[in-house]
């Protein structure tokens, strides 16, 4: 098992770091356009492996796409990161271009690869790199559901003051602030709906703490965070790489699931080898429904912004 993270900065070295210690991969190469940085950061990650306890090979290239070659699964977080303040949106005229480039550079070495898109507007980029490679839609994954819906978890726990293990939620819809769509009316507390023990308004506030999850510390850190980014990203590889047929939220190219055409959006899939197993189409409450058409049209919006 082969897997690629373009982009060595601090998305892609977490995300590098989680895959080699859960130990599942024969061999990941961290790629950059940075000379040499991509190189140092395998070598420091490779120099915690005695530490760890990992047998994961871990190499770095600058900009060399044949060093991927053969890639099972490779995972784009190249491109810049949000400042605090700014919409992921607003990443698009820089991002659309690196990700379309990283995409068939990737792909001309890797024609089976899976493709896992992180870089943001997360969305928008998945559905530029089904616009622009061709390649069929159970291979083109977004990361963002899969990220909000620990970060929901991790609001769910505070307010029920439960250990997070104690806790199931998830987030479909937009990786964006308005557009999270947290199930609240799904969410449990080992099997019992979290709204037997949290009133409607605390609920909301676990919800809106949700949706600005990534902008509330990227106000604290100054960029975008990492930690969480890379174990989300990990979890999706290594149920690739397992054939775990996990579920998770991501962001797929819709065909009418959800009564939504012609756009990548989060709602849950089973991810085994052959990426997106299949697409989950759950019971929404009319609310919910509501919330993810907003959700669909503001991601429609961004994607209208792309130059195809
Ligand atoms: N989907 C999500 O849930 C999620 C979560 C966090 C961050 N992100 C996004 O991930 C991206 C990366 O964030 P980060 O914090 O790691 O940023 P970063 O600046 O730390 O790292 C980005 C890296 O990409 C490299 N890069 C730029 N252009 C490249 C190219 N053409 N080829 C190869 N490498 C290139 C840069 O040199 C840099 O090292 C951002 O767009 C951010 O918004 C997404």
């Amino acid at each position: 098992m082969k897997v690629t993270v373009v982009g060595a900065g601090a998305v892609g070295a977490s995300c590098a770091e989680y895959i080699a210690i859960k130990n599942f991969a024969s061999e990941v190469v961290l790629l950059d356009i940075k000379e040499g940085y991509a190189e140092g950061k395998a070598m420091d990650l490779m120099q915690t492996a005695s530490l760890n306890g990992f047998d994961t090979k871990i190499t770095g290239s600058t900009s060399d796409y044949t060093k991927t070659a053969g890639s099972d699964i490779c995972v784009i977080t190249s491109g810049i990161p949000r400042k605090p303040g700014m919409t992921r949106e607003e990443l698009i005229g820089i991002n659309a271009g690196i990700v379309k480039s990283v995409s068939a550079g990737l792909i001309e070495h890797s024609p089976n690869t899976i493709i896992i898109v992180v870089s943001n507007p997360m969305d928008t980029m998945t559905y530029l790199v089904h616009k622009t490679t061709g390649l069929p839609k159970n291979r083109i994954i977004g990361m963002g559901g899969a990220l909000d819906s620990a970060r929901f978890k991790y609001r769910l726990a505070e307010a029920l003051e439960a250990p997070i293990s104690d806790v199931d939620g998830m987030v479909i819809g937009g990786h964006s602030d308005k557009g999270m769509v947290p199930l609240t009316a799904h969410a449990t507390r080992n099997s019992v709906k979290v709204s037997e023990f949290l009133s409607e308004e605390r609920l909301n506030q676990v919800k809106e703490d949700t949706k600005v999850g990534g902008a509330t510390l990227t106000k604290l850190l100054g960029t975008s965070a990492w930690y969480a980014p890379g174990a989300a990203v990990s979890g999706l590889v290594q149920a690739i790489a397992c054939d775990q047929k996990k579920m998770f939220p991501c962001s797929v190219l819709l065909d009418g699931e959800y009564g939504l055409n012609d756009l990548c959006i989060g709602v849950p899939v089973i991810l085994g080898r052959n990426g997106i197993e299949s697409i989950v189409e759950i019971n929404l409450s009319d609310a919910e429904k509501a919330h993810l058409t907003e959700s669909a049209a503001g991601v429609k919006k961004t994607n209208g912004l792309l130059e195809l």
